[in-house]
């Protein structure tokens, strides 16, 4: 289904992502609510860092660790939730997390988890759905109320669930809304990046 809702392009989202992120020998990195690992596996190309999947579905994490068998990656699986990660203080390098901050029912305290293990300097990115361009904008309505929950319904039989999705991102705060929250989490050097005229965005932030 995002395959076919985003016309690949989460793909090409997420490969964005990984690029934007240096790496120095010994990194740890976690991706938070991983899911199927799809960014982990893009980050433990790097044979200089070891990547963590933290996710609360042990399904998904069981589905994600067949396909790291066949990108042949090193990936570490590990369950929990964003508002309360199982990893020591200030022991991460960087924490990433794609799609998986509309879903936390606390994103505040999941930024502030964020800034709790990582590490002084260490950098937290974050690829979510936000605001798109002003032309943009009735196209991508008409395509998000109307195409995705009916294709979610077809295919996989649920167009609720996609229906909800559409909804929980116009919930979510736009690029301006989202910086102003790293910042009041205790971030410092917030930025941001629009990917596809602002479909998405990449936020990125320095634990100080
Ligand atoms: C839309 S999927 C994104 C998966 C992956 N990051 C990707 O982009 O392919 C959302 C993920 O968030 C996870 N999730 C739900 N609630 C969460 C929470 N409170 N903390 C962390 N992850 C959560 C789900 O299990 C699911 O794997």
């Amino acid at each position: 289904m995002n395959d076919l809702m985003s016309f690949g392009l989460h793909r090409h989202w997420k490969r964005l992502l990984a690029r934007s992120v240096a790496t120095e020998a010994g990194t740890v990195a976690v991706d938070l609510a991983g899911g199927t690992g799809d960014v982990a596996r893009l980050l433990a190309r790097d044979p200089r860092r070891r990547v963590w999947v933290c996710d609360p579905s042990e399904a998904m994490m069981a589905a994600g660790r067949c396909r790291e068998r066949d990108a042949a990656v090193r990936i570490g699986w590990i369950a929990g939730e964003a508002e309360a990660l199982p990893f020591a203080d200030a022991s991460i390098d960087l924490v990433t997390i794609a799609f998986g901050l509309r879903n936390a029912t606390r994103p505040d305290a999941a930024l502030a988890e964020a800034v709790r293990v990582l590490k002084p300097g260490g950098r937290f990115i974050c690829l979510e759905f936000s605001r798109p361009s002003f032309w943009l904008k009735p196209f991508y309505d008409f395509y998000s109320w109307f195409v995705i929950p009916r294709l979610g319904g077809v295919v996989a039989r649920q167009s609720s669930a996609y229906r909800y999705l559409v909804e929980s991102i116009r919930r979510f705060p736009d690029q301006r809304a989202f910086a102003t929250m790293l910042t009041a989490a205790g971030f410092r050097d917030v930025a941001w990046r629009n990917v596809s005229f602002g479909i998405a965005c990449l936020h990125s932030a320095v634990r100080p």
